[in-house]
């Protein structure tokens, strides 16, 4: 895999040790995110993000050509998605509350591509159907979030496919087998379906005639460079990205919240009960042996997940992110009473999500694309 040598892999099927953020960009060859660039982005959103704020996206790809067409008057339209393997866990979330708040600031329409074939490709002993079935519960979560249904398609890839296919096929004919066996490091045992697969994933970049912005976890970036190579030669516009960190898995740090472990992952939806028994028991503490060496030498934020979650996501709120960190720092806060500050607001928002994914179930229908258009042959 390249990169290896480093001590961290990432790639679109799985993240391996701790991510130094600065070799990651080099080895990608994207674009670390700030200075005049990000002050662009918050003045013409009009407001600032804490996910902004804190780093959480910081890099990207083309940002600039996506706000010069902001400012134009063409605009760009948002595309993101899921490879739906299970159930959403709060990793997958923040691109999604970062995407709908670009859709709030920017009046765009968004694309959500969720994978089933990808996930039936790549995920040992997963049915088709089962893939299905999880792309109908991920859909909820997203929805939920309260993207705009005017402005909003949501795309499974085997029921879009008339849609995606003739995209799929401009691309997948630009793209060769060492291509994309550089990008992910495929062998002679990888199925056909996974060989052709990224042509489907870059195949909503080009759903409407101007430039695209993603939203999107960083270990997805090689998809998006075989497309942005691709694209001029098919006379399309590159997309641009913007990339969000990995989120750790409770067991955290290195690696990232996976799916197919649910002791490690925070869902969308665990009860009351399981946020707690799982923080407590296994959120990685940066905190001291016991208390007394607590009290006087004071916890590790960096690599403290209780910490890092409420940074990441759950609590947007600069001074009472401040006052949990120096607390935590000085060893006034306990490992305990962190936890139970991050325990109250995983479930306060959980308790809210719930209650709107519920209300999901009777909206998805207003959100899922209808292929209308063309057809063959023509009637
Ligand atoms: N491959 C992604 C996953 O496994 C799903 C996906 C499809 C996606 N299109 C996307 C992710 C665009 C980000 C942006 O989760």
């Amino acid at each position: 895999m390249p990169g290896a040598e480093d001590g961290f892999e990432v790639t679109p099927w799985g993240v391996r040790g701790s991510i130094d953020y600065d070799r990651l960009t080099e080895r990608f060859g994207t674009e670390r995110l700030g200075g005049e660039l990000l002050g662009r982005l918050r003045r013409l959103a009009g407001e600032d993000h804490f996910m902004l704020r804190r780093g959480i996206f910081f890099s990207h790809r083309d940002l600039g050509r996506a706000l010069d067409a902001h400012e134009d008057g063409r605009g760009f339209f948002l595309y993101t998605g899921r490879g739906p393997s299970g159930g959403t866990h709060i990793g997958h979330l923040v691109p999604w509350v970062f995407a709908k708040w670009l859709q709030d600031r920017f009046g765009a329409t968004m694309y959500f591509q969720l994978t089933d074939d990808e996930k039936f490709y790549s995920k040992k002993g997963m049915t088709l159907e089962e893939a299905r079935g999880h792309a109908y519960e991920n859909a909820l979560d997203f929805v939920a979030l309260g993207f705009d249904p005017g402005k909003t398609r949501i795309i499974l890839d085997t029921e879009h496919i008339r849609t995606l296919y003739p995209l799929a096929a401009k691309v997948a004919a630009k793209i060769n087998y060492s291509n994309t066996k550089a990008a992910f490091g495929f062998t002679g045992e990888t199925s056909i379906g996974m060989i052709f697969y990224t042509a489907l994933q870059s195949a909503p970049c080009f759903l409407e005639d101007r430039p695209v912005l993603i939203p999107l976890g960083v270990d997805q970036d090689p998809h998006f460079r075989l497309t942005r190579d691709v694209a001029p030669k098919l006379g399309l516009e590159k997309p641009a990205l913007i990339h969000n960190v990995m989120i750790p898995g409770l067991r955290g740090p290195g690696g990232k919240m996976s799916a197919s472990d649910a002791s490690d992952a925070l869902y969308t939806t665990d009860d009351p009960d399981t946020v707690k028994k799982k923080i407590n028991r296994r959120a990685f503490s940066g905190g001291q042996a016991d208390v007394e060496a607590h009290r006087r030498l004071g916890g590790d934020t960096d690599v403290d997940v209780s910490y890092q979650y409420l940074r990441m996501f759950f609590e947007p709120d600069d001074a009472k992110l401040a006052r949990i960190r120096d607390g935590y720092r000085s060893g006034s806060v306990t490992t305990g009473e962190l936890k139970a500050v991050l325990i109250g607001a995983a479930n306060r928002f959980l308790e809210g999500h719930q209650k709107r994914r519920e209300e999901a179930r009777g909206m998805l229908g207003r959100f899922v694309l209808e292929e209308g258009g063309a057809r063959w042959p023509e009637r």
